[in-house]
């Protein structure tokens, strides 16, 4: 704030300079009657008593806090000057350039400004260290699409972290330490961002994408994972409960017998017989049935060529968190013989029957195909189910599409990326075919349930799982039900995962991530299909492709041919948009490279794209 004579002088020079080349005009006026108005909502501004009619130059020292690029102004910055009262973002909206707002140090303290995307070129917003508190909408950084900072720390913020901070391509710098935050931590995805969420009451295991930042970021929560310890299982506590019901039965025999003996000894021997018999009927003898039941602890298996193995065993075997998703916790676990399998949690499924999940569960055990995830056991308690299913060594495709990599390790390349894709479409109608009875034979395609073994070969996870899910479990969290047709008609249909599909193409081609599937349930997926035309409509150059994609070689005809695919597979009217056949046969048609004539075509087609605005005819199939 307190600038030395020199910048002074040199202020004062260049705004008389500009005031002579530009005259006055009513632009300045409206921008001070904007940062009057402004004024008037806040308290204790005696430190903003400069600011005041007739304007000069609002870039000139006496408008205090102005911050001005090229003699326009460009952002408030007040900061340490005791301000409280209320933040009036709607008279800072009329201000065309208005890129950065800092209210750092000052006195304020209620909501989070809740109308802040009137702001629509925001680039910064500072309000740490102030007494600002309760939970940050959701939506609060909705559409602000510049955003890169975002600091909010040392207030007393709560509530989870806004999903909307997932929407923001740009953000480079997210500290939200030293608040109430609660809940767990989203999967940020941006590319070259830092954060800072240290003392909050977050909890549950840091996102993968996060790993690579430092370990002080998260100090003060209840978080695990990289780059702090890993998370210890829920095992352990599973343990810990056996070890104790052990113990307590154990101690509880010992009393029964001991108080067995000493009655004998001291009661009269007609009393004997009936002390006995109540004895050993109650309290020991369903003790020890507990045990003894069979049912209890016993992993059911759903395929013949495993060598089979006991949950105790699973229990004890050396295990990893690889990830929480919406449906619970999944472990690596490598058995004692060196087996390695994956262990999922559902707790969503309670509301299924016994005899119709062990039912189901044996159907997908029957289902075989190269491009299906094996399910190998199941563990069935009413609380609580686990799935046991093969381990994929190379993990997710989400992961290879959006983390963090080393310089060393390069991107997927699209030959990959096509037998990727091509795996997927033959697994997804291989579903379609074994199991005609289900309206959604998938029901949650997305890229984080597409694994990958150790020779890239895509393999489906998480299928068929719709019977057997919670309805209302699965109608927030299941992919399927973010589609246009469910969550505006509330319907699904069997084209409902040839939607899911068709995200995943457009993802798998774009590297982008389809944030909005992060919106768990909250509000219609609208943008889903938004998202999905901005990436056409917007950012349409030969470059929307992911350029880790090694175009070099000549495969751009076919990308372009997938991206088609892709958007047939999107379209919202479900009448028009493919069915799973005529996707698949499409997608077997690509080829890894272009022919010659491929390659004249697609030249031809980049060229009408990029000169003009693109309509949905464009993406009709002019060459099928
Ligand atoms: C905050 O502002 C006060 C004056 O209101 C000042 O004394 C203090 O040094 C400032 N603190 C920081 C961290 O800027
Ligand atoms: C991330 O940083 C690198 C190097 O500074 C830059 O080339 C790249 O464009 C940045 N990415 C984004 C999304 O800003
Ligand atoms: C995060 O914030 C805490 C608390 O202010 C600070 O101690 C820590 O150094 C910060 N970490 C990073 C990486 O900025």
């Amino acid at each position: 704030m307190i600038m030395d004579r020199n910048t002074r002088y040199c202020l004062v020079v260049f705004c008389v300079v500009l005031l002579c080349v530009i005259p006055s005009s009513g632009d300045e006026t409206d921008t001070s009657n904007s940062l009057l108005k402004f004024k008037e909502s806040l308290t204790n501004a005696n430190m903003l008593s400069d600011w005041k009619e007739p304007v000069a130059n609002l870039c000139s020292p006496i408008w205090i806090g102005c911050v001005c690029t090229h003699g326009v102004l460009t952002g408030l910055r007040l900061e340490g000057m005791g301000l409280g009262g209320k933040i009036d973002i709607e008279s800072l909206s009329n201000l065309s350039s208005f890129t950065s707002l800092s209210v750092m140090n000052n006195s304020f303290s209620g909501p989070f400004p809740s109308d802040l995307n009137k702001l629509q070129k925001l680039r910064s917003l500072y309000l740490a260290n102030n007494k600002f508190n309760g939970e940050i909408p959701d939506k609060a950084f909705s559409g602000l699409k510049g955003m890169r900072r975002v600091v909010l720390g040392n207030n007393e913020f709560a509530g989870n972290i806004p999903m909307s901070l997932l929407q923001l391509p740009r953000l480079v710098d997210l500290q939200l330490q030293s608040n109430q935050f609660e809940g767990e931590i989203p999967d940020f995805w941006q590319e070259n961002l830092t954060v800072n969420f240290s003392y909050n009451k977050l909890e549950g295991s840091i996102p993968a994408t996060l790993r690579s930042q430092n370990a002080s970021s998260f100090y003060g929560n209840k978080l695990c994972g990289m780059p702090l310890d890993i998370c210890k299982p829920k095992k352990l506590t599973w343990k810990i409960g056996l070890i104790i019901a052990v113990a307590v039965g154990i101690a509880l025999a010992a009393i029964i017998i001991f108080f067995l003996i000493f009655s004998r000894r001291i009661k009269p021997l007609k009393y004997q017989k009936s002390i006995d018999k109540s004895h050993r009927e109650d309290p020991l003898s369903s003790q020890s049935g507990a045990f003894k039941n069979s049912e209890h602890g016993k992993l059911q298996f759903v395929r013949n060529n495993i060598q089979r193995f006991e949950l105790e065993e699973l229990l004890r075997a050396s295990a990893e968190v690889l990830g929480s998703g919406s449906f619970g916790s999944s472990y690596k676990a490598v058995l004692f013989s060196g087996q390695t399998y994956v262990v999922r949690r559902f707790r969503q499924m309670s509301n299924v029957g016994k005899e119709d999940f062990q039912e189901h569960m044996r159907k997908l055990g029957r289902l075989s195909h190269p491009n299906l995830l094996p399910l190998v056991a199941f563990y069935h308690r009413k609380e609580e189910k686990l799935l046991i299913a093969d381990f994929a060594e190379n993990g997710s495709l989400a992961s290879h599409l959006h983390s963090k990599r080393g310089p060393n390790q390069p991107g997927l390349d699209w030959p990959t990326r096509l037998r990727i894709i091509k795996g997927v479409s033959r697994g997804l109608a291989y579903l379609y075919e074994e199991l005609p009875t289900l309206s959604l034979p998938h029901g949650h395609l997305k890229s984080s349930n597409v694994l990958l073994d150790s020779t890239f070969e895509p393999l489906l996870a998480d299928y068929a799982l719709v019977p057997v899910i919670n309805k209302d479990h699965a109608q927030k969290f299941m992919v399927a039900y973010k589609s246009p047709e469910s969550s505006q008609n509330d319907r699904v249909t069997r084209k409902t995962d040839v939607w899911s599909l068709g995200i995943l193409i457009l993802e798998l081609l774009t590297g982008k991530f389809p944030a909005n599937y992060l919106k768990q349930g909250k509000g219609p997926s609208a943008d889903l299909a938004t998202w999905v035309n901005s990436v056409v409509r917007e950012e349409w150059t030969g470059e929307v492709f992911d350029k880790d994609m090694n175009l070099a070689r000549r495969g751009e005809g076919q990308m372009l041919r997938l991206l088609k695919i892709g958007m047939c597979c999107c379209d919202w009217d479900v009448d028009k948009r493919w069915d799973l056949k005529e996707a698949v046969e499409k997608i077997e048609e690509l080829k890894e490279k272009d022919s010659d004539d491929d390659f004249s075509s697609y030249a031809s087609e980049v060229d009408m794209y990029s000169s003009r605005t693109m309509t949905d005819d464009d993406f009709s199939f002019s060459k099928a």
